[in-house]
């Protein structure tokens, strides 16, 4: 495995700490070698040294000297800029060195942790080197372009010299086991199929909520605000994987036939069905936190976005006219990532009025992060005379049900990638789908300036979010 962008964060706290991990389960192949290219200068053993830090403050798993030396043999480093074509040269070396040394039979993947603008360049130098012996795989981490043109422009150069199959489009939420399970939840399981759909369902409502802020990242966030930061991959993913048709099976395009069709079938949400936020100064954690126009990096007067909340319509025969409420922010009071879906009130509930004041509708809250898990919430008597009703939860908690711990996200999709199943990576009209949804949204805000801040942060968000469901007779779960 190549990663270009060895010095950067994702390496130090999630690429590493995943490789470790899988080499602590014993599923990384014994001939596994490793070559970190970032333009840094670095020796082989500062690289190595680096990494085992990272690994000892990021990984889930107990640091195991075997382990880490066995991964660290097949570890080394190139320091070299990616626009440079003669460091590609030295990277080539390197893998033919791995192939004479421990057998790696000229396999690659290549995982482009990289800016956006380094990609197009890489892509074309990896692509000119490629040789005939094994296979490759090329991981794209995100952003994919900056909207559809560009992602277009991207995936016609990935078409000049890869196969759709070689590459694998990182959207590491597809990587979470508790995302996955709601495939299981709505596919291993009787029950939901047949309530799964407009006549059951009131709405549903999803959250990606964070309560950091853009904490050293400014001059990427600034560039791509909440809208294509999380909205346009994650949440629309989630969306996705709520709404799509049963798959015939689970293979990489049975499964995103069906997720591109959502994506296809949504509506483009007229401007009042969107709201966008900035977070000013507030309080989080009884931690005063500076406003968003006051992170270092940031304009003065920034016009970014760091909460989008959306009324999205899926336009087909199973969704229409119900409504999916999407909101992500930074600085919100929470780190919360939920999908709810409301089903409609019991239509005639036969207590007295005031016995059903606590008769509300029944929620399912997959609950993707933190205390992962899945709950119910339905209407019981509460014990004693007469027939009061109040709304209880039936829970169901990974941490209860299963004693072991959740492997992170990238631990799955580095996996999957070396194994060539591309089902938990999205595929180019996914992709291209989701930019087409993004750009109507973010060419009528060019038209209409935004007043920021407008929320502080600390918050749960801009009060308009809350009138886009008022106007709807509805509200956002708390
Ligand atoms: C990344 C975004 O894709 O996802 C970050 O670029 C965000 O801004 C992160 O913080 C959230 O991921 P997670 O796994 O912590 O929910």
């Amino acid at each position: 495995m190549v990663i270009f962008g060895a010095s950067g964060d994702l390496t130090k706290r999630k690429l590493l700490p995943a490789l470790y991990a899988l080499a602590c389960r014993r599923l990384l192949p014994e001939q596994f070698g490793l070559v970190g290219v970032a333009r840094t200068e670095e020796s082989d053993e500062d690289f190595r040294e680096r990494m085992k830090e990272a690994v000892k403050a990021h990984a889930r798993d107990e640091f195991r000297d075997e382990v880490w030396e066995s991964l660290a043999r097949g570890m080394s480093y190139v320091s070299t800029d990616f626009a440079d074509e003669s460091g590609e040269d030295l990277v080539l070396e390197r893998l033919r060195a791995l192939d004479r040394d421990r057998g790696t039979k000229g396999n690659r993947v290549y995982y482009l942790a990289v800016p956006p603008s380094a990609i197009s360049t890489l892509v074309r130098e990896i692509g000119e080197r490629r040789e005939t012996e094994g296979w490759t795989r090329l991981v794209v981490e995100k952003p994919f372009g900056h909207d559809l043109t560009s992602a277009r422009e991207l995936n016609t150069q990935l078409r000049e010299h890869f196969t759709e199959d070689e590459v694998f489009r990182i959207d590491h939420y597809l990587g979470k086991e508790t995302v996955q399970n709601l495939m299981a939840l709505r596919f291993a399981n009787g029950i939901f199929e047949p309530v799964w759909n407009r006549q059951f369902i009131d709405h549903v409502q999803i959250t990606v909520a964070e309560s950091i802020g853009i904490e050293s990242r400014a001059d990427f966030y600034e560039q791509s605000g909440a809208i294509r930061d999380i909205f346009q991959n994650h949440l629309l993913q989630l969306v996705a994987l709520t709404a799509m048709e049963p798959p015939i099976d689970f293979t990489a395009d049975s499964v995103r036939n069906e997720k591109v069709k959502v994506l296809r079938s949504l509506h483009t949400p007229g401007p009042k069905s969107v709201v966008r936020g900035q977070y000013g100064r507030g309080w989080i954690e009884g931690k005063e936190v500076p406003g968003y126009r006051e992170e270092e990096g940031v304009s003065s007067e920034s016009l970014t976005e760091t909460y989008v909340a959306a009324k999205l319509y899926v336009d087909n025969w199973r969704w229409a006219d119900t409504p999916f409420y999407v909101r992500t922010g930074k600085r919100l009071p929470r780190r919360e990532t939920t999908i709810s879906i409301q089903f409609q009130r019991a239509p005639h509930p036969p207590f007295e009025d005031i016995a059903s004041e606590g008769l509300r509708p029944n929620v399912l809250v997959v609950h993707i992060q933190p205390d992962e898990g899945v709950s119910l919430e339905i209407g019981a008597k509460v014990p004693g005379q007469g027939m009061t009703i109040r709304s209880v939860h039936m829970d169901f908690l990974y941490g209860g049900a299963f004693r072991t711990g959740l492997p992170e996200a990238y631990e799955r999709l580095i996996l999957d990638a070396m194994l060539g199943d591309a089902t938990l990576f999205t595929r180019t009209d996914e992709v291209e789908e989701q930019w087409a949804l993004v750009d109507a949204i973010a060419a009528a805000w060019k038209r209409d300036r935004a007043s920021f801040p407008n929320y502080a942060a600390g918050t749960p968000g801009p009060a308009a979010a809350d009138e886009l469901l008022a106007r709807d007779s509805r509200s956002w779960r708390r």
